[in-house]
């Protein structure tokens, strides 16, 4: 009876083991920077120095006058906001959504500067 037990715990444990797992291969955790202003961490993430290099280092040879959004310096701005990012909520963000559900393989650093850049309220900055 005993030895039942143990084969029970073993196959649970293990089933429980392999549920952890897949949840880590089905969502990255994308992490995030303050967003509150009076974090003593707080750092603001600025549009013009660390979003559109981003854009420009890895979408515009596909996102220009010809795919939407445009995201070309000086267009992709106002592209995005407010049809593509909803300012303060990177979840209900159809941009960042595309991006955290794996379009191009965006490095995880890269996800967390928009993110944050979206949760600090989306400003052209
Ligand atoms: C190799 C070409 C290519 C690159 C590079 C690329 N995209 Fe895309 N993107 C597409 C295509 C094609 C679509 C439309 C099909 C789809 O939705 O996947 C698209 C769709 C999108 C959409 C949804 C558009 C809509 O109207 O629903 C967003 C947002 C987006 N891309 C953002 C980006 C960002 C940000 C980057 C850079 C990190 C990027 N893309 C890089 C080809 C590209």
């Amino acid at each position: 009876m005993k030895k039942i037990f143990q084969i029970l715990l073993i196959v649970c444990g293990g089933l429980l083991m392999n549920s952890c797992y897949y949840d880590e291969l089905q969502e990255k955790i994308i992490p995030e920077l303050p967003v509150d202003p009076d974090d003593p961490d707080y750092v603001e993430i600025k549009f013009g120095a660390d979003i559109q290099p981003i854009f420009t280092n890895s979408c515009i040879g596909c996102h220009n006058a010809s795919r939407n959004p445009d995201l070309r310096t000086g267009f992709a701005y106002s592209a995005l906001v407010p049809q593509y990012v909803t300012a303060s909520n990177a979840d209900a963000s159809p941009l960042y959504i595309k991006l955290a559900g794996g379009h191009q393989n965006l490095a995880t650093d890269k996800l967390t500067l928009i993110k944050t850049w979206i949760n600090q309220g989306a400003k052209n900055n």
